[in-house]
């Protein structure tokens, strides 16, 4: 079986980017996305993939969803559905959805565990999460952190399994 997961950053009003980017920077979502996902595949829209720092990001299979055909970068798969990017994913290994909103929106359906971490303000994005029926879903962790010197905001850590 398939096993998709959602890893996502969003804000209080579900704002995840803006311009292609993120508004935050928060060192230590940032090592827990690098930690979650390494040795893993992560399959992430063409949009996404355009503002990643580093292309591809080390130690991780990627898979990005694009409509064009003649789209191709060293180092990674291409895929032109939703669906063939799930057929690529290994069956029996998390493979790790990272966004953004279109895939996000696109692949909710099919996702068995969200990592959310929900950063503790509004910002005025371009770009958002979907809403999720809460009652779909089991909050299994809940992992609270606060501003410090290198975190301009709270956040928290959270991890919902779909109810069966
Ligand atoms: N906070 C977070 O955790 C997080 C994580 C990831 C991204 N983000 C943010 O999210 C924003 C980007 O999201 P986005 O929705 O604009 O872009 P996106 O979902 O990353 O990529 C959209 C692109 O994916 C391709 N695509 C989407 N659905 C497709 C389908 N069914 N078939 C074929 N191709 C498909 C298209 O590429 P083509 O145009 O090439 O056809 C489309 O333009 C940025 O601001 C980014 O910083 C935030």
């Amino acid at each position: 079986m398939k096993q998709l997961s959602i890893i996502v950053a969003f804000a209080e009003n579900r704002v995840i980017g803006k311009d292609n980017q993120l508004l935050w920077h928060l060192p230590a979502d940032l090592k827990m996305f690098k930690q979650a996902t390494s040795g893993h595949t992560i399959i992430l829209g063409r949009k996404t993939w355009e503002s990643l720092p580093v292309k591809p990001l080390p130690n991780r299979r990627h898979i990005v969803i694009t409509s064009q055909k003649d789209f191709s970068f060293n180092g990674i798969e291409v895929v032109h559905s939703i669906e063939d990017a799930i057929v690529l994913c290994n069956s029996n290994e998390e493979s790790f959805i990272v966004g953004g909103e279109q895939i996000y929106k696109q692949l909710l359906p099919f996702v068995q565990t969200l990592y959310i971490t929900e950063v503790k303000a509004c910002f005025d994005g371009d770009a958002f999460f979907p809403e999720i029926n809460l009652n779909e879903w089991e909050l299994i962790n809940s992992e609270p952190h606060f501003a410090d010197e290198k975190h301009k905001f709270d956040f928290t850590f959270l991890t919902y399994k779909r109810k069966s």
